[in-house]
């Protein structure tokens, strides 16, 4: 007899990307020559993990007493503090109408959204391309995932299908969350441009107008926003202004990829509650929610983050640092562009951040057979996503000619 309950017993052990990136290693520690373009950390062109030393330090220098005992249930208020002003640092109304709750990573502010914005049955919205985790997480909670055609004709934001979309989801369930994660939009690399991004709350306030008892949330999943190619990865924010106080609006804010240290597993989610009262419904049910789920955050990795975001040396050196590593991810950006130009491979703008996801048919077949001759991606609904953030520039037209293949 399984113990375990019917609708959880078909569950996939491994998630399918972890999966892949243990064949890929395997192959290569038996001497294959392996390119490995499935892992979402960022490698250096030697193969090793890229950390930031002055986060390494960051981390290291937090004390026993600060690691050892337990954290205040919705995280460390100098945390929270210093993460609004990471966010927000040009964004006043924003900065003061934040509340926020620690999580362990994006991925636990992800949850804490789709827990308090849906009810249960209800399906959260996104883009056709997706993080696939969002699924599990939507699985896991008893929500469901509906998507909208992501690319226009274009190549642009398909704001039309976002519109049909919203339309269906107030008529059927009254209620909508929308995930957008931008920049640098995993697994196409997208990142969205003003006019886009206008286009969006034009959309949204529309919407909201016509059916006031509708709650629309929108959750910005900031991931990447550190490896934004663009001078200041946080200018889109001012587009969102006019959604505060008509459409819900938060954020899911990580620490894996902005500090390197993934496994540290510090993250927020941020709403902007601008009405004092729904703003303390807002934060007690965060904080329930963190509770009921992992009780508390890790102390001692908050106080490091802590650190590296309010301590102007340390801000400026990680700062420096990271700007090496997109200098590093920006070249294999490149070649990649030039690359796959040249053998006319079908993508979306691409300026930077860690993936890119090619357009192609059969992407489970290719993927498989690009597998056999070494050379690892992780193939989706007719599309391959390739993680340049793991491969060396020098493999790269290795790389686009297996795609192109
Ligand atoms: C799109 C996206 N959102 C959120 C996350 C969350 O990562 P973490 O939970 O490590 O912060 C990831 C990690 O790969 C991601 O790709």
């Amino acid at each position: 007899m399984i113990h375990v309950i019917p609708a959880h017993q078909g569950r996939p052990s491994d998630d399918p990307i972890f999966a892949l990136n243990k064949e890929a290693t395997t192959r290569k520690a038996r001497g294959e020559s392996i390119v490995n373009a499935s892992v979402g950390s960022l490698l250096l062109d030697d193969g090793r993990l890229a950390i930031l030393p002055t986060a390494a330090r960051a981390v290291h220098e937090v004390t026993a007493e600060e690691w050892a005992p337990y954290a205040p249930i919705a995280g460390a208020p100098e945390f929270l503090a210093a993460v609004a002003q990471d966010l927000f640092a040009d964004e006043p109304e924003m900065r003061a109408s934040a509340v926020a709750a620690a999580t362990p990573g994006g991925s636990g502010a992800l949850r804490h959204a789709i827990a308090n914005y849906l009810e249960p049955g209800q399906a959260m919205l996104t883009t056709s391309f997706f993080w696939g985790p969002y699924q599990t997480l939507c699985d896991e909670s008893d929500r469901k995932l509906a998507t909208f055609s992501m690319f226009n004709a274009d190549g642009k934001l398909d704001t039309a299908a976002l519109d049909k979309a919203l339309t269906e989801q107030i008529a059927g369930q009254k209620r909508v969350l929308l995930f957008i994660n931008d920049p640098c939009q995993n697994p196409t690399g997208y990142s969205m441009k003003p006019d886009e991004w206008q286009a969006v709350v034009a959309l949204l306030l529309a919407h909201a107008a016509r059916a006031p008892h509708a709650p629309i949330t929108l959750l910005v999943d900031t991931a990447y926003i550190a490896y934004a190619a663009r001078p200041n990865p946080r200018a889109f924010l001012k587009e969102l202004r006019p959604l505060l106080g008509h459409v819900g609006l938060a954020f899911a804010w990580s620490a894996s990829k902005t500090f390197t240290h993934y496994g540290l597993r510090v993250g927020a989610i941020v709403a902007c509650v601008p009405d004092a009262k729904e703003r303390a419904c807002t934060e007690a049910a965060f904080s329930y929610s963190c509770r009921g789920t992992w009780s508390n955050c890790s102390r001692g990795g908050m106080r490091a983050i802590t650190r590296l975001l309010t301590d102007p040396v340390m801000a400026a050196a990680s700062d420096n640092e990271r700007d090496a590593l997109k200098t590093l991810l920006g070249a294999r950006v490149e070649a990649f562009n030039f690359a796959a130009k040249a053998k006319s491979l079908l993508y979306p703008r691409y300026e930077g951040g860690f993936f890119v996801t090619v357009f192609t048919d059969d992407a489970h077949g290719r993927a498989l057979r690009m597998k056999e001759a070494g050379v690892f991606v992780v193939p989706a609904k007719g599309a391959l996503r390739v993680a340049l953030c793991s491969v060396a520039s020098s493999d790269v037209p290795r790389l686009v000619d297996a795609l192109a293949s």
